[in-house]
């Protein structure tokens, strides 16, 4: 089963700007985030996964690096960087870095020196290229609307950027440009960091010349991701990343990747080839879009027989062969409990269950902060209350195209990232606790209910059956190396899964909806003794587990010792 201690982590993501603000300016900070070590070493977790920290300005929060050795200044300092590591290493968590390497900030020195002249030494630190016919260079769409390229007049060439145009994206082509970022991600490894997030990972290689998509419907711009996406060089320069850098240190890596399978996952994460230890698949994050990348704000329901097939699909492929790496939110994606479960009527018991779902999964579980105290999505009703660059970008395009208002502000509820980065609640004060000055994105109006200081005080509370899958982790080795089996794979409601190792089995029970479906567990499950190792509500008296009666979003995990 070739043990990692990555595989038997559980990884907590913090998105600095939203943790918790220790000055009151109303952004946070790193000191914030130390302040909150010791709730954090209380749920259990041992990885943080912190989202970028560099210096920026900040047009995507941090995903636009403009000097990878420093520190945002609204964040702290390189002082406060070193303190935040030493006191995670004194409580024995690790520190994982998210580490952006397909593009830098416009801000950056290199793109001020790049796009300075057309032979100045750094003009091919990114990529220059002239227009098409009065137009830019090819027809791709960029992630965040709009083209991929952006003219520049200083010297009337387009550079390419996949994100926001502060976001031009780095030219892997060039070998002096890898050894500048070779030559930094050891020096934070020097520093003693135990881990990256690499983020984007899959585009840093795009098709060679760069030619128009397909375009059938004649629009200006054309989704494109195939031309940007897990092309085969990105793998030969993982792994020299793999071979001359990361090779030399006991970290955990994980690579966004999105727009592939399980059996394409392999090349990132298949044991023996020497790239990354897993990756962040986004087939299940898709289940709910009319199709991928900027067709998420096409909102459609998701149901569960597509989620168990995406789902046990990666189980089964990496099983023995690579690894996963579990989440259901994340900075870039809606609040799970409004998404998947039900944040109306059922809030704690779905979130529950989902995290149920999560933690019992063969891989690495991802918490995303405020997932253990249930928090939400939130509906701002005017878009002058929203953050996120991909969010304006969308609305701007769609008013500009004669959408209707409310239209467009039903799929930014549903889908805006800002969703998940409203601060993060902390207790019924004052701006949840977050801050004592004016925040940069408003607080959820549902703090006074849903706040982590009353989550901790309340036993039954969701933080504190995160708190016990964790524990459960550590107990019991079939949580985290055991074989998946899907049971019921038919079944609209329930979603059954096995896990097995040696003579241990693990028998997990979701019910996904509230309606209260039957379950029949199979008779050669209930021969032999159960140990119900958790459940998001008290067994019912003179239960009869061959005619078992769900309650809404009733989750529970038995533990059988075979013979
Ligand atoms: C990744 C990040 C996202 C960011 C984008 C550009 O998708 O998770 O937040 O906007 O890359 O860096
Ligand atoms: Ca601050």
């Amino acid at each position: 089963m070739n043990p990692k201690w990555w595989k038997e982590s559980v990884v907590y993501q913090i998105y600095p700007i939203s943790f918790m603000d220790s000055n009151g300016d109303g952004v946070g900070d790193l000191r914030g985030i130390i302040s909150k070590l010791d709730y954090l070493q209380d749920l259990g977790v041992d990885v943080i996964w912190v989202c970028p920290i560099y210096k920026s300005p900040n047009h995507d929060n941090g995903y636009d690096i403009s000097d990878y050795c420093d520190i945002m200044k609204e964040f702290g300092t390189m002082d406060d960087f070193d303190r935040l590591l030493r006191e995670m290493h004194l409580r024995g968590m690790k520190l994982m870095m998210d580490l952006v390497l397909n593009h830098t900030s416009h801000q950056h020195p290199w793109f001020i020196e790049s796009r300075s002249s057309k032979d100045n030494p750094k003009r091919d630190f990114y990529i220059w290229r002239k227009g098409k016919n009065g137009g830019p260079p090819n027809n791709w769409e960029s992630y965040f609307s709009g083209s991929v390229w952006e003219l520049d007049p200083q010297t009337d060439e387009y550079y390419l950027h996949l994100y926001s145009k502060y976001q031009p994206d780095l030219n892997w082509e060039n070998p002096v440009v890898i050894d500048k970022l070779h030559e930094m991600v050891q020096w934070w490894l020097k520093k003693g960091v135990d881990g990256f997030r690499f983020d984007a990972i899959a585009h840093i290689v795009k098709a060679e010349g760069f030619p128009d998509a397909d375009n059938p419907g004649g629009t200006q711009t054309v989704r494109a991701y195939d031309m940007f996406s897990n092309l085969e060089n990105v793998h030969t320069l993982l792994q020299n990343l793999h071979d001359q850098v990361l090779y030399f240190y006991d970290i955990m890596t994980v690579g966004e990747t999105s727009g592939l399978g399980p059996e394409r996952a392999l090349d990132y994460v298949g044991d023996g080839r020497r790239e990354l230890n897993m990756t962040f698949q986004f087939e299940h994050m898709f289940l709910d879009a009319a199709s991928a990348g900027s067709g998420k704000w096409d909102v459609v329901p998701w149901n569960l027989l597509d989620l168990k097939k995406i789902i046990t699909n990666w189980q089964v492929v990496l099983h023995n062969r690579g690894w996963n790496a579990n989440y259901l939110c994340n900075h870039d994606q809606p609040r799970s409990v409004s998404r998947f479960g039900n944040d109306l009527f059922y809030r704690v018991p779905s979130a529950k269950m989902l995290a149920t779902f999560i933690h019992m999964l063969e891989g690495t579980p991802y918490i995303y902060q405020g997932e253990e105290i249930g928090m939400t999505n939130v509906a701002f009703e005017s878009i002058d209350n929203y953050r996120d660059v991909e969010t304006l970008n969308y609305y701007e395009e769609k008013r500009r195209n004669g959408v209707p208002e409310e239209q467009i502000m039903a799929a930014i509820h549903k889908k805006s990232r800002d969703n998940a980065r409203t601060p993060m609640q902390w207790d019924n004060t004052f701006e949840g606790g977050f801050t004592t000055g004016d925040p940069w994105l408003k607080v959820n109006s549902n703090y006074m209910e849903v706040n982590a200081a009353s989550a901790v005080k309340d036993p039954d509370s969701i933080y504190h059956y995160y708190k016990k899958l964790i524990a459960l982790r550590r107990q019991h080795q079939v949580i985290v190396y055991g074989e998946y089996q899907l049971l019921l794979p038919e079944d609209t409601e329930i979603y059954v899964y096995t896990r097995t190792l040696e003579n241990e089995r693990l028998l997990v029970i979701l019910n996904f909806f509230e309606r209260e479906p039957i379950y029949e567990l199979p008779d050669d499950m209930i021969s032999s003794p159960l140990e119900l190792l958790i459940s998001n509500y008290e067994p019912q008296k003179g239960e009869d587990l061959s005619h078992l009666k769900l309650r809404p979003y009733e989750a529970r995990v038995y533990l059988q010792r075979l013979h």
